[in-house]
C-alpha cells in the first residue's frame, strides 16, 4: 500500500485529504499538535476504510518536534509516497499591529516547515524513482491585500513549488502547489449562512479542492487552481509566468550542458 503523510491532517482541508487518500487505499501518517483530535480522526478513518493510520503529535514550528516528522518522511525503510504540506495558519491582525511572535509563527509554519519537510522527503523519493508532494498555497498569494504576512507566505509556497519542480525535471517525482480559494469549513454546512456560501462560486468544498489538486498532480501540473472563478483569474495572471517557466526550463538545460563541459 502506498503511504501519504498529511500535515494538519486532523481538521479542515487536511482531513479531507486524509479521507480522500484513505478511500484510494493509501495508508496515512497524520501530523498535528493536538494528539487527542488526531487519534479521533485516525480511529474514524481507520475504522471506515481499513487503512493503517499512524499519528505524529508535533508542532511543526518547533525545530526539535519537526525533526521527528522529517526523520519519518525521509525513512527509506518505511517509504512515504506522497507528502501533503497542508498545515498552515493565518494571523488576522494588520501587519503593523500584529505581535511579532504571531508573524514569525506564521512564517515558521507556512514557509519553514514546508521547505524542511519537502527537503527531507525528496532524496528518498528520488532514489526510489517515485513520489509526490502537494503544497497547499492560497489564492491570497496573488492578492495585494492588507493584513499579516499570510499572503506573502502563500506567494512563497507557489514560487517555491516552481523552483522545486524545475529541480525535479527529468525525474519521476512530482510537485504541485494548490492555489485554494475560500474553503467551506465543517460548520458551514450547518449554519444559516451555509446555503448562501454553498451557492457562491467563491466558496469551495474541501473535497472538490482535494480532487482537483490530485487530478492536476497526476497530469504533471505545477499549479492547481480549484474553482472555475479562481481558475479564470489565475489563468490570466499566470500567462507571463508560464512563458518564464518554459524559458527557465530551457536555460536550466543550458546550465547543465555548461557544468558538464570541462572547457566551460
Ligand atoms: N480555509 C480556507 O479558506 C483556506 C483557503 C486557502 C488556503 N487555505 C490553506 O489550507 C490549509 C489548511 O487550512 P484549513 O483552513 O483547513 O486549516 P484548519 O481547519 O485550521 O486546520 C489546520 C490543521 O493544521 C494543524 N496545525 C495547525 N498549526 C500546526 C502546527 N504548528 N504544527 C502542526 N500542525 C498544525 C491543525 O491541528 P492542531 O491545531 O492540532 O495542530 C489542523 O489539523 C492551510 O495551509 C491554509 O493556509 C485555507
Amino acid at each position: 500500500m502506498p503511504t501519504a503523510m498529511i500535515t494538519g491532517g486532523s481538521a479542515g482541508l487536511g482531513e479531507a485529504y486524509a479521507n480522500h487518500l484513505a478511500d484510494r487505499g493509501f495508508d496515512l501518517i497524520l501530523v498535528a499538535r493536538d494528539q487527542e483530535r488526531l487519534a479521533v480522526v485516525a480511529e474514524g478513518i481507520g475504522r471506515r476504510t481499513g487503512v493503517i493510520v499512524e499519528i505524529i503529535g508535533a508542532d511543526l514550528t518547533d525545530a526539535r518536534q519537526r525533526a521527528v516528522v522529517e526523520r519519518r518522511v525521509a525513512d527509506p525503510e518505511r517509504p512515504v509516497n506522497l507528502l501533503v504540506n497542508n498545515a498552515g495558519v493565518e494571523c488576522h491582525d494588520r501587519f503593523d499591529r500584529a505581535p511579532l511572535s504571531d508573524l514569525t509563527y506564521e512564517v515558521d509554519l507556512n514557509i519553514v516547515a514546508v521547505m524542511c519537510l519537502t527537503r527531507a522527503a525528496l532524496p528518498a523519493m528520488m532514489s526510489r524513482g517515485n513520489g509526490d508532494v502537494v503544497n497547499v498555497a492560497s489564492f491570497s498569494g496573488y492578492l495585494p491585500a492588507s493584513g499579516s504576512a499570510y499572503s506573502a507566505t502563500k506567494a512563497w509556497v507557489m514560487a517555491f513549488t516552481d523552483t522545486v519542480s524545475a529541480s525535479l525535471s527529468g525525474t519521476s517525482v512530482r510537485v504541485v502547489a494548490v492555489c485554494a480559494g475560500r474553503i467551506l469549513a465543517r460548520q458551514d454546512t450547518t449554519t444559516d449562512d451555509a446555503e448562501n456560501r454553498r451557492r457562491s462560486p467563491l466558496w469551495l468544498d474541501p473535497s472538490a479542492v482535494v480532487k482537483r489538486s490530485m487530478a492536476d498532480l497526476q497530469k504533471g501540473r505545477v499549479l492547481s487552481t480549484p474553482g472555475w472563478i479562481y481558475r479564470m483569474v489565475v489563468t490570466y495572471l499566470e500567462a507571463p509566468r508560464r512563458s518564464l517557466r518554459l524559458f527557465a526550463k530551457a536555460a536550466g538545460k543550458g546550465r547543465e550542458r555548461l557544468s558538464s563541459d570541462p572547457e566551460a
